[in-house]
């Protein structure tokens, strides 16, 4: 177990072109989603929601504001993660709803005010896009047990993305895209930093 997640962290890659014309099935996407679902957040708050897109007209016009990556229009389903904004209210019902799940009765009002103090003092939108990557992490790598490749696209121009998914952005700012399907290429060598250079013991 220890040495299979350590595995697929180690296989999965960025994939930047996907074969088109291979679809992956919808419980493949839905297991995908579900790794989602079942990610950390912070005050448990579950600041993500997944748009899929499958349809290649819409593939193909989310490429075009995503700077014309193809793995975003050859990709058999692109997920697009919108951080929510106006739930993480702390007056909202959402915002109480989830809280209230996390905290006995007892101490629901206490972890109420230490969230708003929290909420007023933060940069709110970097916070929920934060916990989306989380939740895109976890996504990539389900995706590779399942036997698919997969891309993080960061590079996207938020406006145009807004408009193709008719986004209220009170409401929600996109967090990050990820492509998903099987992969035209061949993964490369992992390049990575060895740990040494990475880790400080104290
Ligand atoms: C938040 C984030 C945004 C990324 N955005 C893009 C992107 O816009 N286009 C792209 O081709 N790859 C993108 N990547 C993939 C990285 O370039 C890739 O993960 C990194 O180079 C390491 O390579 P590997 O994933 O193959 O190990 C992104 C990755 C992350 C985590």
């Amino acid at each position: 177990m220890k040495q299979q997640l350590l595995d697929l962290f180690t296989k999965r890659y960025a994939c930047h072109l996907f074969q088109a014309d291979r679809p992956i099935c919808a419980a493949d996407i839905a297991y995908i989603l579900e790794a989602g679902r079942l990610s950390p957040s912070s005050f448990g708050l579950e600041q993500w929601k997944f748009v899929v897109l499958t349809a290649p007209e819409q593939k193909l016009a989310l490429q075009s504001a995503c700077f014309g990556q193809s793995q975003v229009g050859t990709a058999a389903a692109v997920v697009v993660i919108l951080a929510k904004l106006a739930e993480m209210d702390p007056d909202s019902e959402y915002a109480r709803r989830l809280l209230a799940r996390e905290y006995p009765p007892s101490q629901f009002e206490g972890a109420l005010k230490n969230y708003r103090g929290f909420h007023a003092a933060i940069d709110v939108k970097a916070w929920s896009i934060t916990q989306c990557h989380i939740a895109a992490a976890n996504m990539m790598t389900a995706a590779t047990a399942a036997g698919l490749d997969s891309c993080a696209i960061g590079g996207f121009d938020p406006d145009e993305v807004r408009r193709l998914l008719e986004i209220d952005p009170a409401r929600h700012e996109p967090a990050l895209i990820l492509a998903f399907g099987h992969c035209a290429g061949v993964a490369g060598e992992k390049q990575r930093l060895p740990l040494e250079d990475l880790v400080e013991y104290r």
